[in-house]
């Protein structure tokens, strides 16, 4: 049976400027991923070329049949050096967003996905208190210059990523076979950091860098900052354009447990996402990522289970975990939600394709139930840099090859695109 969509559902697809744009040389990924040492298996250089050729990547997704695309600003372009902004770089933006509005897709801009500029990590990057206020005024110059064309602002990319990071890096350290990291960490070499930490520090020109870096574990002061940054940045967008609806993104799991779990359970689903609920009260819409789930027994997460099907990021294969998460976001956070990322990493596009519908059934079955879910961005647009993990993992709808930067939609890009052209599944 046909299940229709509400009228204005956004379907679409998410990326994050550092991941496709390429040549991001003013960033702190750029720095850590070239230093000797480094824990990158290999550097993003020219990405996937996004930045030259969004033009075709937007009209493409048009043809496909998408209305959303979710992408990032890079601050570190926008401002190379502190309090520089480069009018350029904002004339940029402004024609991808044009070029959105040209083929009828919604924008939906995220302003921090994990890349911070390096001189943010010289003044003390994600654990310096002065960084809520940099952040602001970096959003408050890029919403009014360009916030006529942007609907919806997500501040910050899994602003509790790091609980997830410190996490896999404990597992890892007890040699547990527990699941593998959500985003592209190569916790092996990350294990072994330290010793390259003086190397990193001089090519930052910092005297300590360690924790400072978004993607990577913080201290308790740390969180705090990340999420006074929210603040900060959502009440300077709303003064420099009120229409603009402000969210965050958080990364979240299906938190199930086996007998003797379920305490386990019910902590990890305070710490990644009760305790951050009195900052985001006061947003127009919360922004869901979602790929898989995490079973607790009395003494943790448990492994995959045995025979289970994995990811390429050996994570289980579990689209069923996305409905779960949007039921409990719902339930103590009553805000028009967006799935900003959802999706896997395989080679095996029939299993994208399956993920896809069974995920969809989920949140079709909370739209009907009053749930306000007001788009689907599928992880991702286009195969892309991985972070610590390179161009290895692919959760592309469309297959880029990087020799010559050719792009080829994959059938689940097809197939997402036909139910967004009937609005249904
Ligand atoms: C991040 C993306 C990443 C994806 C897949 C999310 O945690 O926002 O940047 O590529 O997961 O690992």
């Amino acid at each position: 049976m046909t299940k229709q969509f509400p009228e204005g559902f956004l379907w679409g697809a998410s990326t994050a400027a550092h991941q496709v744009e390429g040549n991001n040389t003013k960033s702190d990924f750029w720095l850590m991923e070239n230093v000797e040492g480094s824990m990158f298996k290999e550097p993003s250089g020219s990405a996937v070329d996004h930045y030259r050729l969004y033009k075709e990547d937007i009209a493409q997704m048009a043809k496909m049949g998408l209305n959303g695309y979710r992408f990032s600003i890079e601050w570190a372009r926008i401002e190379p050096e502190e309090g520089h902004f480069d009018a350029v770089e904002i004339e940029h933006y402004r024609n991808v967003l044009l070029t959105c509005r040209q083929w009828n897709i919604t924008p939906i801009v995220t302003m921090h996905h994990f890349s911070s500029p390096q001189w943010l990590i010289r003044e003390g990057g994600w654990e310096s208190a002065g960084t809520p206020a940099r952040f602001a005024r970096y959003c408050a110059h890029v919403i009014r210059e360009l916030g006529d064309l942007i609907p919806y602002v997500c501040t910050i990319n899994e602003a509790n990523i790091s609980l997830g990071i410190k996490k896999i890096m404990k597992r890892h350290q007890a040699q547990a076979a527990a699941p593998g990291a959500q985003v592209g960490m190569n916790t092996d070499r990350m294990a072994q950091m330290q010793k390259h930490y003086d190397k990193l520090s001089k090519a930052f020109g910092s005297p300590a860098l360690g924790v400072q870096a978004f993607l990577a574990p913080r201290s308790e002061n740390g969180l705090q900052i990340i999420f006074k940054a929210h603040m900060e940045a959502r009440t300077a967008i709303r003064q420099a354009c009120p229409q603009t609806k402000v969210g965050i993104t958080l990364s979240l799991y299906d938190y199930q447990s086996v007998a003797g779990g379920e305490a386990q359970a019910a902590q990890a689903l305070q710490e990644e996402f009760l305790q951050f609920l009195p900052y985001l009260q006061n947003d127009d819409f919360f922004g869901l990522q979602n790929y898989t789930r995490a079973v607790y027994g009395a003494d943790g997460i448990l492994p995959v289970p045995e025979g289970a099907e994995k990811t390429q990021m050996g994570n289980e294969y579990y689209p069923e975990g996305l409905e779960a998460v949007v039921r409990y976001v719902w339930k103590s956070l009553e805000i028009p939600i967006i799935i900003t990322e959802n999706g896997i990493a395989t080679d095996d596009d029939t299993r994208r394709v399956a993920y896809i519908d069974r995920a969809l059934q989920g949140v079709h079955d909370c739209i009907a139930e009053g749930i306000p879910v007001k788009g689907y961005m599928h992880w991702s647009l286009m195969d892309n840099f991985e972070w610590q993990l390179g161009f290895s993992r692919r959760f592309g709808l469309i297959a880029v090859e990087r020799t010559t930067q050719e792009r080829t939609i994959k059938p689940s890009g097809l197939h997402l695109g036909s139910l967004a052209k009937k609005n249904a599944i």
